[in-house]
């Protein structure tokens, strides 16, 4: 957690899944806070849940510099939890990243600020382990894209960038929507999948806002899993089938890396509690079989 004082406050631009998670952390901590979402439901939701201000905001509409400057006033810590389509305007510019890139690099009062990257700019790595300070070799548009927009975040002295695998949690299990409905695994079965519990993201998206620290971090459990393996246990905790695969590309493509998180915990001390996706699917709760409902 940074050492800023109570009240300080973080302008979390991002308000979905990890972005709920990291604001009831912090406002456990003692920040206030202000959230952004696009959808007036979305905002509902988070005020709901009583964690600080909420605004709309997209990115990709008119006249965003302005309103990101007015909800970064006196802001001293920012938090951005954007998808890399956020950051691209309809002539497929990173116009709106860039613009707000440039507002937070206007602001007086700004400390540090944290965006959420992906370990996918760090491409097919054939089995080799990556850890924050490996070189990127972006080998999709979309990890090219991610790779550019950090190289834009970058620019401010003091931003951050938090490259997290991928994320589940409550809510959220990767791959279980498929399996549950019977297709087959699309992607290359035997790559390394790497992951981090939503909570263990949080915690070090707000650990990387104290200052000093190096430009860019990792944030995964520390044990890949080979996706066959993952996808048979799946089934297994969901009391399905034993998965098929399909041989198919996977959409987001399946490079195989095994993400090491030793660097960034030697660096920040973070730790992450759910140290495999065993523990973490043992939190729960699973997704309920289709069809059914709580008791
Ligand atoms: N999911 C993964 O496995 C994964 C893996 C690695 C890294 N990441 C990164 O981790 C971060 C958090 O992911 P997440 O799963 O929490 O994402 P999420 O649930 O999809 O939330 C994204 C947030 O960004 C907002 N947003 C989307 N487009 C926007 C736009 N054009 N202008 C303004 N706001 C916009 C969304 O608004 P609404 O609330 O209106 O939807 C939402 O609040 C992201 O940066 C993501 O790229 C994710």
């Amino acid at each position: 957690m940074s050492r800023s004082p109570p009240n300080a406050t973080l302008l979390v631009i991002g308000g979905g899944y990890v972005g709920l998670a990291l604001a009831a952390r912090a406002r456990a901590a003692g920040w206030t806070l202000r959230l952004t979402t696009r959808s007036a439901a979305r905002a509902a939701t988070l005020r709901a849940a009583g964690l600080g201000e909420v605004a709309q905001l997209d990115l990709t509409e008119a006249d965003t510099g302005a309103r990101i400057a007015a909800l970064a006033s006196g802001v001293r810590q920012v938090v951005c939890l954007l998808p890399p389509s956020a950051g691209i305007d309809a002539a497929n510019s990173l116009a709106p990243w860039i613009q707000l890139c440039a507002v937070l690099s206007s602001l007086p009062d700004l400390e540090s600020a944290v965006m959420a990257s992906s370990t996918a700019v760090y491409g097919d790595q054939a089995g080799a382990t990556v850890n924050a300070d490996t070189p990127c070799a972006p080998d999709t548009p979309r990890a090219q894209r991610l790779y550019d927009l950090e190289t834009h975040w970058l620019a401010r002295t003091g931003n951050r960038v938090v490259r997290l695998a991928g994320l589940y949690g409550p809510g959220r299990i990767v791959g279980a929507a498929g399996l549950q409905r019977g297709e087959a695994v699309s992607g290359e079965m035997d790559a390394w999948l790497n992951l981090i519990h939503r909570s263990d993201a949080a915690a070090l998206l707000l650990r990387c806002l104290a200052p000093g620290g190096a430009a860019v971090e990792l944030g995964c459990d520390g044990a890949p899993v080979v996706r066959r393996h993952y996808y048979q246990y799946l089934a297994a905790q969901l009391g399905l089938a034993a998965p098929s695969f399909s041989g198919l590309p996977a959409a987001r493509g399946s490079a195989s890396r095994r993400c090491s998180p030793a660097l960034t915990i030697a660096r920040t001390g973070w730790q992450p509690q759910y140290r495999d996706f065993r523990a973490g699917l043992a939190a729960g709760p699973l997704p309920l079989p289709l069809g059914k409902t709580p008791d």
